[in-house]
């Protein structure tokens, strides 16, 4: 009998399928998911997964040795599906015998879900719409994560609970779903395992952890935040699509509408193509976020954050936080 056994029975598929304690996912946070804080998640019991980001197969072959030597529990790769070098990327997945690699970012160039099944690992996608998700999974995809525009980052543009509503009675019998996007406490966590899904994955709760390398002026900004303040960014040029990101309000807020006025520019008077657009746009976020994570430049870099962060109060050790979450679930799971 463990010390949350309704929560562990409805996690079971979950557990199994990621071979942790949790199936507590914390989804991958540019520069912010780092060795130290996907071992302390892991070590945790929960899932930790290395951001990939825009590193190159070099860096990411020293983060994933670098994490194995502080985990010897199970850990994932989120690696971004239009990264130039996505294949090598895998290579090196395969290298360390990578047992999960989530497939993050759009569709899945072609070959890679093949690539990443070869080595024996899971693959775990995400989906925006319900007919896609169907498609990825017949294709390969081992789990999907559904994730509603609460979240911190890049978002899609219907909510947690209307994407659980339309995902998990379609889906849920026959596949395995975790759900994302604005949890930050464990009755959520509950209620979502109640309608079907195997596990969570949550990003904004544990960005501040005390094992989090994020600079003290980024973490202060998340304690001082509400929900509100976590906006998310406005598309100010109908010819070039970009894809929202969520994220406290500041300067960088108003910059990054700059940044869109200078790359549709150069869309037009230099004719690049719409791909190498948005490659910039992304580029720029990576840099932004980096600003504000690494050097704690909380004006003009980005505080990508969720909704929870309104939750996120203190720095409070990740192994403190996941008990939190399983008590609260077991809570509301025993009180029914
Ligand atoms: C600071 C930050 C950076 C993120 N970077 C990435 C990323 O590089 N790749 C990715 O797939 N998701 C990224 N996300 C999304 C998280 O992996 C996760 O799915 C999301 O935070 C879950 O929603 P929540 O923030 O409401 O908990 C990021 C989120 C945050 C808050």
């Amino acid at each position: 009998m463990t010390a949350f056994a309704k929560t562990s029975q409805l996690m079971k598929r979950g557990t199994d399928f990621l071979g942790s304690e949790y199936a507590v996912l914390c989804g991958a946070m540019s520069w912010v998911s780092e060795r130290g804080l996907v071992s302390a998640i892991s070590n945790a019991g929960g899932f930790g997964v290395i951001a990939c980001g825009a590193m190159t197969p070099d860096l990411l072959d020293n983060e994933i040795a670098e994490t194995k030597k502080l985990t010897s529990k199970p850990f994932g790769v989120n690696l971004i599906t239009m990264h130039p070098q996505i294949f090598e990327l895998i290579e090196v997945c395969a290298k360390y015998g990578v047992t999960h690699v989530v497939l993050a970012g759009g569709i899945p160039p072609k070959g890679s879900v093949e690539a990443i099944k070869a080595f024996g690992a899971k693959v775990i996608v995400f989906a925006p719409t319900l007919a896609l998700a169907k498609k990825l999974l017949r294709s390969g995809g081992d789990a999907l994560v559904i994730e509603g525009m609460e979240a911190g980052g890049h978002i899609g543009p219907v909510s947690t609970s209307v994407l659980a509503q339309e995902f998990l009675p379609a889906l849920a019998e026959d596949h395995l779903v975790f759900v994302a996007g604005g949890i930050g406490r464990g009755e959520a966590i509950a209620g979502y395992l109640e309608m079907g899904a195997v596990g969570v994955q949550l990003g904004t709760r544990f960005a501040c952890a005390k094992e989090s390398i994020a600079h003290e002026n980024f973490k202060k900004a998340f304690f001082r935040a509400n929900a509100r303040d976590a906006i998310a960014s406005v598309q100010v040029d109908p010819r070039l699509p970009v894809i929202p990101v969520r994220a406290l309000k500041n300067k960088g807020t108003e910059e990054f509408t700059a940044k869109q006025r200078e790359v549709a520019a150069i869309l037009d008077s230099e004719g690049i193509p719409m791909l190498e657009a948005q490659l910039q746009i992304e580029h720029y976020w990576a840099g932004a976020l980096r600003k504000a994570v690494i050097d704690g430049d909380v004006e003009n870099g980005s505080l990508m954050a969720g909704q929870s962060v309104g939750m996120v109060k203190e720095e409070e050790p990740v192994a403190d936080i996941m008990t939190s979450l399983m008590e609260e679930s077991e809570a509301a799971l025993t009180g029914r």
